[in-house]
């Protein structure tokens, strides 16, 4: 099994170590746990995919410490250095053009001439990155499964496969972070998240939406899949299923429910969302009935999860 730590300054050496050793180390971030490595270590990148067995390679996103340390490996237009101080640290990421010196194992961008960057917000993840220099993380869960919000996700998805979980306890946001990309002086939403589109815009003026697929290789329709089938949208829920609410409860046959939010509030649900789904999926029941989440704040990011978790299956 993998070793277990608290997410505090006691543990950070050993969490150092694995990682300048090459090794995986899960930590947790505002949004969701991360599967860390040496972002400029292809070989550590390397295992990072190994490990979540993606089928293909997928950009991975890197951690910075600062500002300072990301204008060291990409180019900072304008807009992106403003959207990165309204926003950072926090859960906004940014696609933009790597520098030609830039130091990152060409893996992280899987061939393509951008890097996606944030800086996350927990204190002791900064003093990590401090420590190791740039930590390239995806979410730290199987490819394809939803992404882990608790250290024992984490052991249950990838456990005997990495060197070192530190235990931060549930991430506050539950949702993953924002990625924005940039057009010319546009920028664009590649990835709905925990940043609403709404608070974006405040800073960067009308944001486009990406039509092109090959300007977010990560968004496979059915990313987000738990194994049992979702039904989105409902208005009942039968004896064989579970009910996923939102807000007040409907009346319903369900077997066994949970309730995103019984107030209604956005933030709350983005934060239910992935634990919720894990725990109806474990109930044995043959669908998920969903109730309508409404598509404003962090409601969009709420459902395109949702949407991507009922899509059919790719391979
Ligand atoms: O909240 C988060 O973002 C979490 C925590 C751990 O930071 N990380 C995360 O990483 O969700 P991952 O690898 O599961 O998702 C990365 C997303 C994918 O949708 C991918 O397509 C996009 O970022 N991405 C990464 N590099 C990119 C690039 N160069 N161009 C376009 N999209 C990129
Ligand atoms: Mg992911």
């Amino acid at each position: 099994m993998t070793t277990v730590l608290p997410a505090d300054a006691r543990s950070l050496a050993a969490a150092v170590r694995a990682l300048r050793d090459g090794r995986l180390v899960a930590f947790p971030t505002e949004t969701v746990y991360g599967l860390g490595a040496d972002a400029t270590n292809g070989k550590a990148v390397a295992a990072i995919f190994a490990a979540k067995r993606r089928p293909d390679f997928n950009p991975l996103i890197v951690h910075v410490r600062d500002l300072a340390q990301a204008g060291t490996l990409v180019e900072f237009s304008p807009l992106a250095r403003k959207l990165a101080e309204a926003f950072w640290p926090g859960a906004l990421t940014l696609v933009l053009p790597r520098r030609a010196d830039c130091a990152l194992s060409l893996l992280v961008s899987a061939g393509l001439d951008t890097v996606a960057l944030r800086m996350p917000s927990h204190p002791l993840i900064q003093s990590l990155i401090a420590e190791t220099g740039p930590l390239a993380a995806p979410s730290a869960n199987v490819s394809g499964h939803v992404s882990p919000t608790t250290a024992a996700h984490v052991a249950e998805e990838l456990g005997e496969r990495i060197a070192l979980i530190l235990d931060g306890g549930a991430t506050p946001l539950g949702i993953e972070s924002t990625v924005i990309g940039f057009d010319g002086e546009h920028a664009v939403l590649l990835r709905p998240g925990a940043v609403a589109r709404e608070d974006i815009e405040a800073v960067a003026g009308p944001l486009r939406t990406a039509s092109d697929k090959v300007n977010s290789p990560g968004q496979l329709a059915s990313h987000y899949a738990p194994r049992t089938a979702l039904r989105l949208n409902v208005r009942s829920a039968g004896a064989h299923e579970a009910l996923l609410a939102f807000g007040p409860e409907l009346r319903h046959d369900a077997r066994v429910s949970l309730n995103l939010s019984p107030a209604g509030d956005l933030k709350e649900a983005a934060a239910n969302l992935f634990a919720m789904l894990r725990t109806l999926d474990a109930a044995g029941v043959e669908s998920i009935a969903v109730m309508a989440v409404p598509e404003r704040g962090l409601g969009e990011a709420i459902n395109d999860r949702l949407r991507r978790a009922a899509a059919p299956r790719t391979p």
